[in-house]
């Protein structure tokens, strides 16, 4: 995959992110989507790739646009299978909460989790959990574990979970461990990516939550050495059915992060509102500021871009 690409592809989120932002606090999740949808469907135009959406909007039948399957890119360069969510946290936006993103990673052909939309339980730690945690381990000892690692105490750590009835027993659980908890009410992918930066004071993420925002994190983790494991879970015999016509076999296997987002992975997101890792984007009279993160796994290099718009050169915004 060509360097250069990462920078292109930020070009991507950005527009996405800046469609969406205009919609933050507005109460209409489906216009703050359809905007950052057709933002990024545009964007993706100019960008030297023969790509092919895996992780996407959704299926074909339902998602007229950047569904799974769809070719995106000029057509020219390298085949890519390209994960994407161009708004993550759809009620986050609508809500004007933190942590929304527009979110792209790229990858060589058959690297990533070809993911149906269902749930995935999962647990992700930034580099210094690498080969340490483990999805069959209880939160308990994975805490443990993670404390030994960073020579630091239980009662240090903090973990990050979706504020979900399903996680009543996870919650008691870490609580009981001693670990201090934030809860979240939308937005894994961004908590997962708040694990690798110290800064964030966040920990471990652990909890069930989108699969396919579980391969966008993974593709993020991987990008800066830190460790995910994942593992479907289907909420009806439909979403059994749907994940089987994917080719998935064996229901209960556990996910490694290269089974999940392996090989040469690109990942690029933009901030939509404020958050911990990034900043969203704000609005001035001729234009507006934004955040984006881009990073390879190849050189493990993490890129944050502040970037100026001036609308004024940008037909559309
Ligand atoms: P959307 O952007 O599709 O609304 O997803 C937001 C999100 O919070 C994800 O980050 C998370 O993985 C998933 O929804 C959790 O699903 P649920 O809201 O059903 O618990």
């Amino acid at each position: 995959m060509d360097r250069n690409l990462a920078l292109e592809v930020v070009r991507i989120t950005e527009a996405a992110a800046i469609a969406c932002a205009r919609y933050m606090g507005r109460g209409d999740e489906k216009a703050a989507d359809q905007a950052a949808v057709d933002a990024m469907r545009l964007a993706f135009n100019d960008i030297p790739i023969d790509g092919t959406v895996v992780i996407g909007e959704g299926e074909r039948d339902e998602a007229p646009m950047l569904f799974i399957g769809e070719k995106v890119g000029s057509g020219e360069g390298p085949p890519l299978d390209i994960a994407l969510d161009p708004l993550e946290g759809t009620t986050i936006c609508a809500n004007g909460g933190p942590n929304a993103l527009s979110v792209i990673a790229m990858a060589e052909q058959g690297s990533f989790l070809h993911s149906p939309d269902t749930y995935m339980d999962k647990i992700a730690v930034g580099p210094a959990g690498k080969g340490i945690i483990d999805l069959d381990k209880s939160p308990t000892e994975n805490l443990k574990l993670l404390a030994e690692a960073k020579g630091c105490r239980v009662d240090e750590l903090t973990v990050i979970i979706l504020y979900r009835p399903r996680h009543e027993a996870l919650i008691h659980e870490v609580r009981r461990a001693g670990a201090r908890i934030k809860l979240i009410s939308d937005g894994d992918v961004a908590a997962a990516i708040a694990t690798t930066k110290l800064e964030t004071g966040i920990h471990m993420m652990l909890g069930i939550g989108g699969s396919p925002e579980g391969v966008l994190a993974a593709a993020a983790l991987r990008c800066v050495g830190g460790e995910m494991q994942g593992r479907l879970k289907p909420r009806n015999q439909q979403e059994v059915e749907r994940a089987q016509a994917m080719g998935i076999k064996d229901m209960d296997k556990k996910y490694s992060i290269e089974e999940l987002a392996g090989g040469e992975v690109m990942f690029a997101a933009t901030g939509v509102t404020d958050g911990d890792y990034l900043n969203g984007i704000h609005f001035s009279a001729d234009g507006a500021t934004s955040q984006s993160i881009v990073m390879r796994s190849k050189t493990r290099t993490i890129r944050v871009i502040n970037a100026t718009h001036h609308f004024a050169f940008k037909p559309g915004f």
